[in-house]
Order: structure tokens, then sequence, then C-alpha cells
């Protein structure tokens, strides 16, 4: 029975109804009536001609609304209306009719009640304001059925084509959250830093939703039952974009995509995405391009299709959508081709290191979490204290200056020069295929004298940025190396308000690179800890103190480390400054250079 009925029900599919009623009453009827025998809902879409374009069977609550916005990106209607059904009498819509309504851009969304006398509601999106609607009804059948749905259209793109030409720039993409519970219950909110790497990739956060899983679904990611909730809350917050907290499998992704009906990327499209808007330098796009077509040659089966709907967005910067349309061969050779040309650049890198280290200039590396402000102040060292002549006097800073445009030379007060060098930025979690692409430019920071590491003092989560950075250096095995901590962008703070547990270990400036604030004090402290201005020590501590090693560490380079009876020996070059303190605390003798 119920059969026969959903065949007479696909048999609307591609009829013709009388343009400008809402919905034919015999049509209408076919709904009512298989929503009475089933118990399941059905939606009905029809275009501005009155052909049914689409007929979507949901269940007792919900019918999954097909996303039938074919002017996505202007301020007109889709084009569609939808009709659909509720089981019982009912003749309200609910908020996620509404929110469909809204998010569809739908000409009109109307319900009616499948139990007699068979009343109903419509509603329609208001010319008064950006989202705001207006509902008729309850109404009785034939009223729903004349309703004059044109005219309502007529107003709302009237009133739309004048606000259009004021209308600025493309909007934000819409991005709902997604996660698996930390286990450990953190201070911050969930899925925090996901909410910044989407922020920073130009989406506006509508919503999050996490599950407390052991581990992620191997289909579905979520479970089933959450997936439901999630479809609903989509709709609710009208998000465009689905942004999981871990790297996807391609199936997954796929099948997240189907079961929303929406865009759905993975954490590390996200930050290959943050990266590819960047990249300032040849070898620095170079890179992001291997790492974007790595991790895009296990998708690629679909995506043709896929991306060749989007018109940007999220995890579509970088390689031209063309690149990413070809087959995997031709991805293959773009890969073998990258690499050849990154090659290329590192072998003129690698002699650029050797002529630098005969130069003898010392290298000092900037290091941070992205948007710290490092090009910002690596600028602004430049532009104040570039010898005289530009910052790329000597023909072979000219070198650096083409092929390696972050790496520059400055004159330091005691006129000593040094080079100084910008890197990528960090991010928790760093994607694999970037730390491979990125392994170059890592290994510059490891073969660095200091390490300055700029943090965005004005932001909430600096801390946890800070630690983030250096997780990251422990990991590429620069965890030793001296760091002098820069707490950058105090312009924007409150007196008194920087964190109260940024308290970065010694040594540390705080500055604006901004405005220039304390950027002299950076420049004398770089001087202090710079090798030249070394002299060895011996010193012996006592086991009880190895607050002290962990000290030496930070601000030296420990050449040797012998266990005795006392305490840790330990030989190490240190700034002069440093020494005399050290000596206070411990028994033995500096040695000089
Ligand atoms: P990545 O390339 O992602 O590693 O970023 P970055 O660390 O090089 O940061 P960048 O210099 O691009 O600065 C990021 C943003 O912060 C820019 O909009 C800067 O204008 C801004 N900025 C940098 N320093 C300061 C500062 O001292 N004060 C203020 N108010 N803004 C700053």
């Amino acid at each position: 029975m119920a059969r026969s009925r959903l065949e007479r029900l696909t048999g609307l599919l591609e009829q013709q109804m009388d343009a400008d009623l809402l919905l034919d009453p015999e049509v209408g009827k076919e709904l009512v009536l298989f929503t009475s025998l089933t118990g399941r809902e059905v939606a009905l879409f029809v275009d501005r001609r009155g052909r049914v374009v689409d007929l979507v069977v949901g269940d007792a609550h919900t019918v999954v609304m097909m996303d039938h916005d074919i002017r996505r990106g202007t301020r007109r209607l889709a084009g569609v209306r939808c009709i659909h059904t509720h089981p019982g009498n009912s003749p309200h819509l609910s908020d996620v009719d509404l929110s469909a309504l809204r998010q569809l851009r739908l000409d009109c969304m109307a319900v009616i009640a499948a139990a007699e006398p068979h009343r109903g509601s419509a509603a329609y999106l208001s010319p008064d304001g950006e989202s705001a609607i207006e509902t008729v009804g309850p109404l009785r059948y034939e009223k729903l059925c004349a309703f004059p749905w044109r005219e309502t259209v007529r107003l709302y793109e009237k009133s739309a084509s004048s606000v259009e030409t004021t209308a600025t720039g493309a909007e934000k993409e819409r991005a709902f959250l997604i996660g698996l519970e930390e286990t450990a219950a953190g201070e911050e909110p969930p899925l925090e830093e996901l909410a910044q790497l989407a922020e920073t990739a130009g989406a506006v956060v509508v919503g999050r939703m996490t599950q407390r899983m052991e581990r992620p679904d191997r289909a579905t990611y979520l479970g089933s039952g959450k997936i439901r909730e999630l479809t609903l809350a989509l709709q609710v917050t009208r998000a465009d974009l689905l942004i999981v907290d871990e790297e996807l499998l391609p199936a997954q992704q796929r099948r997240l995509e189907s079961l929303t009906g929406i865009r759905v990327v993975d954490r590390t499209a996200v930050i290959l995405d943050i990266f590819a808007s960047r990249a300032r330098t040849r070898e620095g796009k170079l890179q992001v391009e291997l790492a974007q077509l790595q991790y895009l040659l296990p998708r690629l089966t679909g995506q043709g299709q896929a991306l060749s709907r989007l018109g940007g967005g999220i995890g579509t910067r970088g390689p031209g959508e063309t690149k990413l349309e070809t087959d995997r061969r031709h991805l293959r050779r773009r890969m073998s081709e990258l690499e050849g040309e990154l090659n290329h650049v590192r072998h003129h890198r690698e002699r650029l290191r050797h002529s630098r280290q005969r130069s003898d200039l010392p290298l000092i590396s900037m290091v941070g979490y992205t948007n710290a402000g490092k090009s910002t102040l690596s600028s602004l060292l430049v532009a104040r204290f570039a010898p005289l002549g530009g910052p790329s006097p000597a023909g072979e800073d000219k070198l650096f200056a083409t092929l390696d445009p972050t790496t520059r030379r400055i004159r330091l007060p005691g006129e000593q020069d040094v080079l100084i060098s910008d890197t990528v930025g960090f991010i928790r979690k760093l994607p694999h295929s970037l730390v491979r692409a990125f392994r170059a430019t890592l290994e510059e920071i490891v073969a660095a004298d200091l390490l300055l590491h700029v943090v965005d003092a004005s932001h909430p989560a600096a801390v946890e940025q800070m630690r983030t950075v250096e997780a990251v250096l422990a990991e590429i095995g620069a965890g030793e190396k001296p760091v002098l901590t820069v707490l950058n962008k105090i312009d924007r703070l409150q007196p008194g308000g920087m964190d109260a547990l940024l308290r970065p270990p010694d040594p540390w400036v705080a500055l604006s690179a901004h405005t220039g604030e304390g950027v002299d004090g950076l420049l004398e402290k770089i001087a202090r800890l710079l090798p030249d201005d070394r002299v060895t020590v011996d010193v012996l501590i006592p086991y009880d103190q190895g607050k002290q090693i962990d000290h030496l560490y930070r601000i030296g380079v420990v050449r040797e480390l012998t266990y005795e009876a006392e305490g840790v020996r330990i030989r190490a070059d240190v700034p002069k400054v440093y020494a005399g303190a050290l000596l206070g605390r411990q028994m033995t003798v500096p040695e000089e250079t």
C-alpha cells in the first residue's frame, strides 16, 4: 500500500502545476494522504514555473531540507518554494522549518497538517530585514493553496535589489565546528583553538558540538544519533561549512557531506588554507602547494565534482581549481615538479647558509604562533636597523633578499651585524604534510644562534599559544636553543591587561611591533644574548636545584654534562650578563673563551 503510494508520489516529480498557486490542491491531497498512511513527513520543492523539482520523504519529525538555492551569494531568493506535511494535526511551522526558509532563502515555506481538515501555515522572508520572517496562518486548506506567494517574492526581491548595490564584499563562511570531547577537563571552551583557526581562515563560527567518545566513528566521525542532532543544528545556525577537529579519512568526509548536505573540511585543510593565504616567499608558496597536493591526493575521488561547484572558501585556496580537477597522474607530476623546484631553492639556501657561516654573522630565527606579529616585527627591525645602504648591502646578502626575502641583516647597538629570519607560524598538531614540506625551513631554526619567540600578548589564548610553540620547537629538535621571548602587541593591552599567567621565563621583553614601543630594548637584549658576548662557565649544580639546569639550557649552549656526587657539573657557553649571577650561586670558576 505504502509502496504504491510512494510510486504515486514520485510520479509528481516534474509535474507541472498552476504556477500562480502555492500548491495544486490535488497534489497536496497526495502528500497528506501519504503522510497519514505512513506517518512520515514529505516535502515538495516547486520552482517558479510550477514544476516539482524535488520530493523528499523524511521520518515522523524531520525531512532533510535539500539545498535548492540556485542563486547563492546574492540577496535574491532561491526560486524554489517548499511545501511539506506534518503528521497529526499541527498546522504550525517549527523553528527548523523557519531556519530552513532563512538558510535556503526559499521563495516560501509552507506546512499542511496531515489530519483533517488539513489546515496549514506559510512563511516568507520579510522585505523589511535581512533575516526577518513573516508567517501567516493557520489557514484553511484551500486558502493556503491559493496563498499569493508571487507577491511576497516580488516585494522581497524589489527591496533586496535596492540594498544589493550597497552590500559590501563577500559574505563570510558560516562555520560549524565538531570534535570529540577531550578526556581531561580543559579550562578553555571546547574547540577553542579550532575556532581561532577558522576565524583566522576568514570564517565566522556559528556553532560547536562535541561528543564524548573513545575514538571517532569510522564512517561518520560522530555517532549516528549525534549526526541527527548535528543536521538540525546546522539548519538552525544556517551553517554552510562543517569543520572537524581532526584529520578525516576521505570516506568519512564524503559520508559527512552527504549526510549534512554542506561542505565538510577537516582541521588540516583549515591549517593548509591559512598557510596558503599567508605564504610570502617563493619557497613558502612551493612548500604549501606541495603539502596541499599531498593532502589532496588520497581525497581526489569525487573532488572534481565537489570543487567545481565551489566558489572559493576554506580549503579551496592555494593551488588553482583547475589544478585540483586534474587526475591523479597529473597531480603526481605536479608534485614532482614542485619537489624539483624546492630542491633547487634549497640548494641555494644551503649555499647561502654556508656563506653565512663563513661570514660569521649570528643567525636569529623568529618563531611564534601564527599571527603573533613576526613579519611585522621583522619589517620594523629592517626599516629601523638595517645597516646603512639598505637591508642588503653586501653582494652575498642580495641573494638572501631575492631568494629568501625572510632573512635580513640588521645592525645591533655596538655595531654588530646579525641576520634575522622569519619562519613559518606554528600551530598545535601541525599536520604531518606541512612538517614534511617545511622541513628545510624548520631546519633553519635548529641552525640559529638565538630564537626570538614572538607572542601575541593581547590574545586571550596567549599562554596556550606559547606552550604550543614550545612543543613544536621540542618536536623539531630545537627545544634547547637559547630563547628570548618577545611579548608583542602591548599597544592593545589595557593597563594591567596582560594575562597573569603570561610570565615567560627570563629573558623576555615586551614591545609593540606596531608602534615601535620597546623595540630598542629588544635590540639591547639581543646584543647581550648573542654568542660574541658569551663566556664559558663550569658550574656544579646541586641535585636539589634542577631548575638551574633548565635555566642554563634556556640561556646558553650546554657543552658537557657529568653527574658527580654533589650534583651535576655543566660546562656551558652563557651570555656574560648571566655569568656573574651563576658564579654567585655556584662555586666554580668561569673560563674566558
Ligand atoms: P604568520 O605569517 O601567520 O606566522 O603571522 P605573523 O606572526 O608573521 O604575523 P603578522 O606580522 O602577519 O601580524 C599579524 C597581524 O597582527 C597583522 O594584522 C599585524 O598588523 C598585527 N600586528 C602585529 N604586531 C602588532 C602590534 O604590535 N600591535 C598590533 N595592534 N597589531 C600588530
